[in-house]
């Protein structure tokens, strides 16, 4: 990879204003010196993601992941660190300059995955496509929306995809990686003689493809795109580059199975619609339609699996405290059969009548029961129990006693003595210790190497007191980075945390740069603290100097030597006190 000059990742990181660029992803909100949102990366529930502006680093309380603004671009983006650098620059209106040529990881990708889908819809054009278009149309979709959503088709023959990549100048490694080709005993497209559906990132770039037979044969009637660097399934909902952009106007978002479905329900003037592929729905895909901030309207398919996934994924939704909730069809197999049986406006009265995810869970715990047999309504009356204590919503919890208790006629005390009380409590506390246990773990030296690490990337001050006091650590991970900061120092005559953070990606300590900025975020400077870090240090120092040299006395046989040793390990001693 051309490596982008690290003057020019330094000169635009301080051009970049850190709370801007992460604005563009999630929404900020001040509070006192910091920044916070909703972090991207894990089932957030509160705010717990901070941004210092002046620091110019981010940091998430809940899942502990931080950096600088590029690590934040890379890791939303999933993009290498060349391109984060390159899409803060665009973001800021910045060339980068040094760099005629940059090569950033997946673009090759990117390009071969745009160039087939492309190709793909010429072919569905031409002659060779003309049933495949047929099967669409007559299903009902428009010449418009096959062109909206880049529908084409990949012809039988088994090469005709690759043979034209490879003319192009992309080789086989982009093709495999790529999963449009796999290779036998030559190299072969992935999708022949079936319809394509190209699925997008987030950003709107073609990642994969799901495409369908259209004749009435035995195979799978899909086959989409296996898991490369750039599709990953679990990131991905189809049609979220476009519903994104009008969930706001909606106040919320339908999730259904197909992306027909999806289709289909946004073509007829829905466009807030995302389609899981049929997976089930990732801390990932959480995130994604958390970002959104409106209710989240599962829309699955009127069989028992599309009632399963509605449960698994609901439970998977209230549980990151995102509003759910449920529309269940009649009559018809998917959205998409209900909408052409029933008309649009038949399917938005369905919408406006969806029903809270609890509510429900409740009527669901029903069906199989008759309520007017004790047995079955204790069976009822003990899952609706259960249910409530896996929740965490007080309202909740007692609008459903009282519900219960006037209903059946139970005495509410009886229900509420049911009711496991402390288990927000104990879940808590049980968080809480292990995260002690945790911080306990890691051991007293690594704290010490970690902030005495930590105070000289923030003032040139201590950078200076180590070089006249130390000048190296005795441990060699922690002796390295220390090293490079005093070089960093010289070159630069300067030392700025985020800079030098930015300038490390993908050196050897990398990770345990991260855990020292992590580890340390916020701390308060004190010279004293410094000093005492110092003194701790050779005293580690010594002590494991003499312990290596009483080590060598023992296989030392000249007694010249032996005397020298000691002669060394009394200086030693008394260098310590
Ligand atoms: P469905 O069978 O419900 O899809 O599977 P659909 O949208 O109704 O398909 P049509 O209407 O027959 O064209 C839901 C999703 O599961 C995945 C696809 O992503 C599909 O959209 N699936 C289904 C597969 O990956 N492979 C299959 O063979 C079937
Ligand atoms: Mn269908």
């Amino acid at each position: 990879m051309a490596g982008i000059p690290k003057e020019e990742i330094n000169r635009i990181q301080s051009q970049a204003n850190i709370i801007d660029v992460i604005s563009n992803y999630i929404s900020l909100e001040k509070k006192g010196s910091n920044y916070f949102g909703v972090c991207p990366f894990h089932g957030d529930k509160g705010p717990s993601l901070s941004v210092n502006e002046t620091m110019k680093f981010w940091k998430c309380f809940g899942c502990n992941k931080s950096g600088t603004v590029f690590d934040f671009v890379r890791e939303i983006e999933h993009v290498s660190f060349p391109e984060a650098v390159k899409i803060v620059a665009d973001k800021i209106g910045t060339k980068i300059d040094g760099v005629s040529n940059v090569t950033y990881r997946y673009t090759k990708h990117l390009e071969a995955l745009d160039f087939a889908m492309k190709f793909y819809q010429l072919n569905i054009q031409s002659k060779e496509g003309h049933d495949a278009k047929e099967y669409l149309l007559k299903r009902g979709l428009s010449e418009e929306i096959i062109n909206e959503f880049e529908i084409g088709y990949a012809i039988s023959k088994p090469d005709n995809l690759s043979k034209i990549l490879l003319s192009k100048g992309y080789d086989e490694n982009i093709l495999l990686e790529t999963g449009l080709a796999n290779i036998g005993n030559s190299l072969y497209d992935l999708f022949r003689d079936r319809i394509t559906f190209p699925i997008h990132n987030a950003d709107g770039r073609c990642v994969g493809f799901s495409a369908r037979i259209y004749k009435d044969i035995d195979e799978a009637k899909y086959i989409n795109t296996k898991e490369t660097p750039v599709f990953k399934k679990g990131n991905i909902l189809f049609n979220y580059h476009r519903a994104s952009k009008e969930a706001s106007n909606y106040k919320y978002i339908l999730v259904v199975e197909g992306q027909m479905d999806a289709i289909r329900i946004y073509s007829s003037g829905i466009k807030s619609v995302v389609a899981t592929m049929g997976t089930a729905l990732t801390q990932k895909h959480v995130a994604l339609l958390k970002r959104l901030g409106v209710d989240v309207i599962l829309a699955f398919d009127n069989d028992n699996a599309g009632l399963k996934a509605t449960i698994t994924n609901g439970d998977i939704l209230a549980n990151e405290d995102v509003n759910v909730k449920v529309l269940r069809i009649k009559d018809a197999k998917d959205p998409d059969e209900y909408i052409l049986k029933n008309g649009i406006d038949s399917y938005k009265a369905a919408i406006e009548h969806s029903v809270n995810y609890f509510d429900f869970k409740l009527a669901n715990l029903k069906e199989d029961k008759d309520l007017n047999k004790i047995e079955d309504l204790n069976k009822y009356i003990n899952q609706v129990i259960k249910e409530l204590n896996k929740s965490n919503d007080p309202i909740l919890r007692e609008l459903t006693i009282n519900d219960i208790s006037n209903k059946y006629n139970i005495d509410k005390q009886v229900l509420l003595n049911k009711l496991d009380d402390i288990a927000d409590t104990k879940k808590v506390y049980k968080e809480v210790v292990t995260l002690k246990e945790k911080k306990e773990k890691l051991d007293n030296l690594t704290k010490t190497y970690r902030s005495f690490i930590y105070y000289l990337l923030n003032d040139i001050k201590y950078i200076q007191l180590y070089n006249q006091e130390l000048g190296y650590l005795p441990d060699k991970k922690y002796d390295e980075i220390a090293q490079e900061i005093v070089a960093f120092y010289l070159k630069f005559n300067y030392i700025n945390m985020a800079d030098f953070v930015a300038n490390s990606y993908e050196s050897d300590f990398q990770e345990e740069l991260d855990a020292i900025v992590s580890d340390n975020l916020g701390l308060k400077l004190f010279d004293n603290d410094f000093i005492g870090y110092i003194k701790k240090i050779k005293d580690i120092d010594i002590s494991s100097r003499i312990k290596y040299l009483k080590e060598k006395m023992k296989n030392e046989t000249d007694i010249n030597e032996q005397s020298k040793i000691m002669d060394e390990i009394i200086k030693l001693k008394k260098d310590g006190k």
